[in-house]
């Protein structure tokens, strides 16, 4: 495994939860329970620190980062999509963020939204719950109902990472042949 302790800060990462070989996971690095973590995804504590909930997952070549100046808190049953760069201060429970979505130094993502792929949330940008945001800069796009079927897709999406926590310890092989 890529995981690294930098002096005295230490990767501390459930068990239950899956990391990738090939992702990075260094320094001051809280992962909870059945988070999933995917190839080339690179999560670096070395400025700040940084927390992720349970049941999220970081999708490949998703990169985050913290600073000094905050810790980097990562809700409960998030998706963040490949290629995502995360340098928001916060991202509230059942969030989307999406493929290549970047979110800026000290932005904040509340619960129950989405950020549309591409999209640029500028520094310290706020967002409200259950909403989508999208575009350069990202603006609100429209609502996304909790109890709505675009929520409900997310939730099954979401559950397909819970489950590769064990399908990739149980499965996952190297073919050399
Ligand atoms: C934002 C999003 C939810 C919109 O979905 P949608 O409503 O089905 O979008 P549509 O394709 O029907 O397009 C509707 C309008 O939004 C625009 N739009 C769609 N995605 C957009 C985006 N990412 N940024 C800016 N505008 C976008 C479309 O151009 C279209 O505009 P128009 O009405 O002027 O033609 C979706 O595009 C998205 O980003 N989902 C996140 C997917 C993702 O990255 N998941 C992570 C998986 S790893």
């Amino acid at each position: 495994m890529t995981i690294y302790a930098l002096g005295e800060k230490r990767p501390d990462i459930a068990s239950s939860a899956y990391v990738h070989p090939h992702a990075t996971v260094i320094g001051d690095v809280k992962i909870g329970e059945r988070v999933f973590v995917a190839p080339m995804a690179s999560i670096r504590g070395d400025r700040g620190r940084i927390e992720i909930g349970d049941e999220t997952n970081v999708q490949d070549g998703a990169v985050i980062h913290s600073d000094t100046s905050f810790v980097t808190k990562i809700g409960r049953r998030v998706n963040i999509g490949h290629n995502a760069t995360i340098h928001a201060e916060s991202i509230g429970d059942n969030a989307a963020i999406g493929m290549g979505a970047v979110l800026m130094l000290g932005s904040k993502v509340a619960e129950g939204v989405m950020i549309a792929n591409s999209a640029l949330l500028h520094n310290k940008t706020l967002t409200e719950p259950n909403k989508i945001y999208a575009g350069v800069p990202a603006k609100y796009m429209r609502d996304l109902d909790p109890e709505g079927e675009a929520r409900a897709a997310i939730d099954d999406y979401l559950d397909t990472y819970v489950a590769n926590t064990d399908v990739y310890k149980r499965d996952l092989r190297e073919v050399d042949d």
